[in-house]
């Protein structure tokens, strides 16, 4: 009766097994590479793909190393340096605390927001060392001795400096970096500055648009240049899907048979989010129905009531995120599935040279994908069926 009481499908938010497909390669290989502090990263991948999750999934492999502490940051959190500084240091710390058994440090360190100048300082010298110098630039910029860059300064130097300290290795995960490419850009200067040293520090950003990303990260001129080591997620196979999915439904105590997994894969072009979301919806139809097994028929219908329910965000990136001329480009794509540049510049009436930029852009912001055969397709197959269904219903 396990199946009345826990759902057999997580939609949204990070996932752990057994919500988590293996993606054991990924896993293995960022596991490695970070345990031997080789290299800095940049996971990327479109909305939805399971960035997070593979971060959080990370950190719970690592959580056996000795002397290894992986704290995890989202930036949004982050609207400006003192918030970098807080959440940053507040992350390092409280990981710090868990793997060493300690505990109340976070705590008697948030004095340096809070209390007086003096008391404040007073109990920076009881905790000493790194925590006393970090602490201690906080209390000068409270003062206004020191401006905000000084916070990004000491912040980056106390990374380096409890890992000499305390014999640490430190790998930062900062998720949603994006949110920070907007900041000017002296947190990037000082971070290449950082970066280049030699310490037991590394980082892993990961994101999902390509254009903040880039001008960080991958155009020549950008501050951290050939830093990190690009790593693209890609969407979940079909066999890792089928098995996954068939599985959660025969713990439900159901029988989700292999074509109609295939179907599930096939609807949702392997997108970790969508493959939870339609087993779900499939689950729950199946429960009303009192039905046991269910059909490739029941995923259509399935899939029909995810395009409802998904109708109000969808319209909102539909009206917020484009322009009329990349409405227009991802209308045609909807419709015609792919297509090479001439095709579709023809399709919108217009020369290539007139949507070439518009592409690019939408390249960028990972909408669009150019396959190996040299045409245009979106990159989320929901989202595209979205668009070919309310452009035929407005036809109507
Ligand atoms: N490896 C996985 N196996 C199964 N489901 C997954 C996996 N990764 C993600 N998911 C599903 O996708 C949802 C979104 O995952 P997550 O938040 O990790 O993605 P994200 O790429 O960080 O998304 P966003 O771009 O919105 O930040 C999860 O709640 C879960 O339903
Ligand atoms: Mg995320």
């Amino acid at each position: 009766m396990s199946s009345l009481r826990e759902a057999p499908f997580k939609v949204g938010g990070i996932v752990e097994p057994p919500y988590f497909v293996n993606r054991e390669r990924e896993l293995e290989e960022l596991a490695q590479a970070l345990r031997g502090l080789s290299q800095n990263y940049l996971l990327l991948a479109p909305r939805r793909y399971g960035k997070s999750s593979l971060l959080h999934n990370l950190k719970l492999r690592l959580e056996a190393e000795d002397n290894l502490i992986v704290p995890y940051v989202n930036c949004r959190e982050i609207a400006g340096y003192t918030d970098f500084y807080r959440i940053t240091v507040g992350a390092v710390l409280q990981e710090y605390e868990r793997k060493r058994k300690v505990a109340g440090l976070w705590k008697r360190f948030q004095v340096v927001f809070q209390e007086r100048i003096l008391r404040a300082a007073r109990r920076l010298e009881e905790l000493g060392g790194s925590l006393r110098e970090v602490g201690q630039v906080y209390l000068r910029f409270r003062e206004e001795e020191v401006d905000e860059r000084a916070l990004v300064r000491a912040t980056f130097r106390f990374f380096r400096d409890i890992t000499q300290e305390q014999g640490l290795r430190l790998v930062l995960l900062l998720d949603e970096f994006q949110e920070v490419a907007t900041f000017n850009s002296y947190l990037f200067n000082v971070l290449k500055k950082e970066m280049d040293l030699p310490s037991a520090v590394r980082y892993v950003f990961s994101g999902s648009s390509m254009g903040l990303l880039s001008e960080i990260f991958l155009r020549e001129q950008a501050p951290l240049y050939l830093m990190v080591g690009k790593y693209t997620m890609e969407p979940l196979a079909e066999e890792e899907v089928v098995a996954f999915v068939r599985e959660r439904f025969r713990n439900a105590g159901m029988t989700l048979p292999k074509e109609a997994a295939k179907e599930l894969h096939r609807r949702c072009g392997g997108i970790p989010f969508y493959v939870q979301k339609l087993g779900l919806i499939a689950f729950h139809h199946a429960l009303w129905q009192r039905s046991r097994t269910v059909s490739p028929q029941d995923i259509q219908r399935a899939y029909e009531t995810m395009l409802d329910e998904l109708d109000g965000e969808f319209e909102v990136r539909w009206l917020a995120r484009f322009s009329p001329l990349q409405r227009m480009i991802l209308k045609a794509l909807a419709s015609l599935g792919e297509a090479r540049l001439r095709d579709l510049a023809q399709h919108i009436g217009r020369k290539p040279s007139d949507i070439s930029s518009s592409i690019s852009r939408l390249k960028e912001m990972m909408i669009l994908q150019k396959r190996t055969n040299g045409t245009y397709a979106l990159v989320d197959p929901v989202f595209a069926a979205w668009l070919a269904r309310s452009d035929a219903q407005s036809r109507e």
